[in-house]
């Protein structure tokens, strides 16, 4: 069965409604995104621009791939931004043509809906080997002598598990080989405060098959604004993506804001001391139950398994708080869960209302 967007976890307001709640009383850890909130950097830029709105964004967007290109130290020719993550993802199954791809198993769902047309193959990931993935895709490559992209998502969503960079440069050095397009979606790596010693970043120039995807979007709390990039060093890929897009798919806000979110390092600063502080708190207090398998985090989600039957989603909802039931990712059974990190406060309410849940009051 082909999953469709409307599937996503995120989207709890049906579920919500069934229940009697509206979206203000749930406390939602299904969607990962900062909650440091919108930068006010950001709030201040767009307020000051509500004008610029009576005019077309500038068409190539040289000034905000200027600035990703410097962020980065890469050319402006090798950035391609784009109307979120999302829009890439389909842009470059699209130019790729790609016929066979090796998707992960568990991962993001948008890799299969954006390569619709070709043949998936999935390289496993089991809880044996908590969800590793580099040597299962080592594998399936070496198996499969016919496949034309591989798409992978670093840390992969929803397992939090990294590939190192060594691990990857393996990966990379086999698809460079064999002509294999190598499509990493880094969505999340920038949420790692070393991220430098773990993204395929600085590899560009030595894999021309390599296009990595980042995104505005967790990191800088804009889901609703749009804004995400590809970086290649493959001329023609690059060419290609600029050629497909349709014009002024970003609109004037978000191109502002790439322009000017590097810039905060007060946010950059205060979200890494967040993370590290709430992301242990979190982590340690879910351990502490027996009735969970919790696998260590890399970035700003926790992914769990429970081990008992129970529908734990349902149990917390109606104690007002949701979170991701990982039972429709390909390769998952319905025991999954992942829940995004928050603030202190919130992260201890679901710690409590687990504490209840599993002492059956
Ligand atoms: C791994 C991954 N990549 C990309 C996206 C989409 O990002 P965007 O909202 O920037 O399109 C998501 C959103 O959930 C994601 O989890």
């Amino acid at each position: 069965m082909k999953i469709t967007a409307a599937s996503h976890g995120g989207n709890y307001n049906e579920l919500a409604k069934k229940h009697g709640l509206t979206k203000e009383m749930v406390l939602d850890f299904s969607a990962n995104i900062n909650p440091l909130g919108v930068p006010a950097s950001l709030k201040q830029t767009i307020t000051a621009n509500l004008d610029q709105l009576v005019e077309y964004p500038e068409p190539d967007y040289l000034a905000l791939r200027a600035r990703i290109a410097s962020f980065h130290q890469l050319d402006l020719a090798n950035v391609i931004p784009g109307n979120g993550a999302t829009e890439l993802i389909f842009g470059i199954a699209k130019v790729t043509k790609a016929q066979k791809v090796l998707l992960l198993a568990p991962t993001f769902a948008e890799y299969e809906r954006a390569f619709f047309d070709a043949e998936i193959v999935y390289a496993e990931l089991t809880n044996e080997t908590h969800f590793a993935a580099a040597k299962i895709v080592l594998a399936t490559l070496e198996r499969e002598t016919d496949i034309d992209a591989v798409c992978l998502c670093n840390p992969n969503n929803p397992t939090g598990q990294l590939i190192s960079q060594q691990e990857m440069v393996q990966i990379a050095s086999l698809c460079e080989k064999r002509n294999i397009y190598l499509i990493i979606d880094e969505a999340f790596m920038d949420f790692l405060e070393d991220n430098e010693t773990i993204s395929m970043i600085p590899y560009l120039q030595q894999f021309p098959h390599l296009a990595i995807i980042r995104a505005f979007t967790k990191f800088f709390a804009i889901p609703g604004l749009r804004l995400g990039y590809l970086l290649t060093k493959n001329d023609l890929l690059a060419e290609a993506l600029l050629q497909m897009r349709e014009p002024w798919s970003i609109n004037t806000f978000a191109d502002l804001a790439g322009q000017i979110l590097f810039d905060d390092t007060d946010y950059i600063n205060q979200t890494y001391s967040w993370l590290s502080a709430e992301r242990e708190f979190l982590y340690e207090g879910l351990t502490g139950f027996p009735e969970l398998t919790v696998y260590r985090p890399s970035v700003n989600y926790i992914f769990f398994h429970l081990e008992k039957p129970l529908d734990l989603r349902k149990e917390l909802l109606v104690k007002g708080i949701f979170i991701r039931s990982c039972a429709n990712y390909r390769g998952l059974s319905e025991n999954y869960y992942r829940v995004a990190v928050k603030s202190r406060d919130d992260n201890s309410q679901l710690l409590s209302a687990l504490e209840v849940v599993f002492s059956g009051n």
